[in-house]
């Protein structure tokens, strides 16, 4: 799998590049769709884009005029004549993420300003970075602001923000504000957040909040190994109202799980099975679905029994 966003795979970008083996970068994007969403695969598809072998017997001649053709669409040229036409200004960056904290937890955000790998000196401009740690019920907590200039990377510790939870582990949220200072290029500039645990430590890029519509994913039922976690991190002024159901899977009764977030708050929900579900479905993958009504963003946590060790991806 390529672009789990797009379920688009090595199989389809190897297709599409024999039937157009001059196909550009850029139009393949947009004929896929792949690499638009999160853009967390774009090196991999690049990587690729460039190794795989070219089917098909096209003159060098008629490639170039065919990638001319395509890399110059009608919405192109209408940007570039908008583009020509408007002063650039830096666009401000706001993303929202899951802050767990509790005995044995520290969570980081990350942001470095470092030349992209295929383009030896390019950054992007000096930007300000700024924080905002809120808890579980949207109440600001902390607030810090940094700059992060061309050339440099910051590692800055959110979680001790939020003290000690009532229970096991404790939810709460940043915001991600980058705010560059000039037009140029974004760079490495998309923040990590990484969560170090007593057994290891995951991380994951944030992203702008957004509203989910119907996102499925399937996980297995391995009780004793594994606990799943899904966090929700309400990005509005207006209370964010969560739906997860599962499990979906024959033989199972699926049930509806519904979260009421404040304004800016965040909240945690454990995935259990009921009993007879988890007899039925040990060992097997079921199915999840997330909603929500406004705008959020969600992540799944994979955890070990007694939480030393855990990963996290976003919805
Ligand atoms: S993994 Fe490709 S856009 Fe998200």
């Amino acid at each position: 799998m390529l672009c789990p966003c797009k379920e688009f795979r090595l199989t389809d970008l190897q297709r599409i590049l024999n039937e157009q083996p001059n196909i550009s970068f850029d139009a393949l994007l947009q004929k896929t769709g792949a690499g638009g969403t999160c853009t967390a695969c774009l090196l991999d598809l690049e990587y690729h884009y460039t190794t795989l072998p070219r089917g098909g017997g096209a003159s060098a001649a008629s490639g170039r005029a065919q990638r001319r053709r395509e890399t110059v669409s009608l919405k192109q040229r209408l940007y570039r004549l908008l583009d020509s036409l408007s002063p650039q200004t830096p666009m401000p960056l706001a993303d929202y993420m899951p802050v767990l904290y509790g005995s044995g937890f520290e969570e980081c955000v990350c942001v470095a300003n470092q030349s992209l790998l295929y383009e030896s000196d390019v950054c992007a401009t000096d930007m300000d970075l700024t924080l905002v740690v809120r808890d579980e019920a949207g109440h600001e907590v902390h607030h810090e602001t940094h700059s992060t200039n061309a050339g440099t990377a910051q590692r800055i510790s959110v979680s001790h923000h939020l003290g000690t939870p009532s229970g096991e582990i404790g939810i709460g949220s940043v915001r991600i504000s980058r705010r560059f200072r000039a037009p140029g290029v974004r760079g490495t500039t998309r923040p990590q957040v990484q969560i170090v645990s007593a057994g290891g430590a995951c991380a994951v890029h944030s992203q702008a909040p957004g509203r989910l519509r119907d996102r499925w994913l399937s996980v297995y039922h391995r009780p004793t190994d594994e606990r799943l976690f899904v966090s929700a991190v309400n990005a509005s002024a207006s209370p964010l109202g969560v739906e997860i159901a599962y499990p979906f899977a024959d033989g199972a009764a699926s049930s509806s799980h519904r979260l009421s977030i404040p304004a800016y708050g965040a909240a945690l929900h454990e995935i259990i099975l009921s009993d007879p579900a988890s007899r039925v479905l040990k060992g097997t993958l079921f199915g999840v679905r997330f909603r929500t009504d406004g705008l959020g963003k969600m992540h799944l946590f994979c955890a070990t029994p007694d939480l030393d060790r855990l990963s996290i991806d976003h919805l």
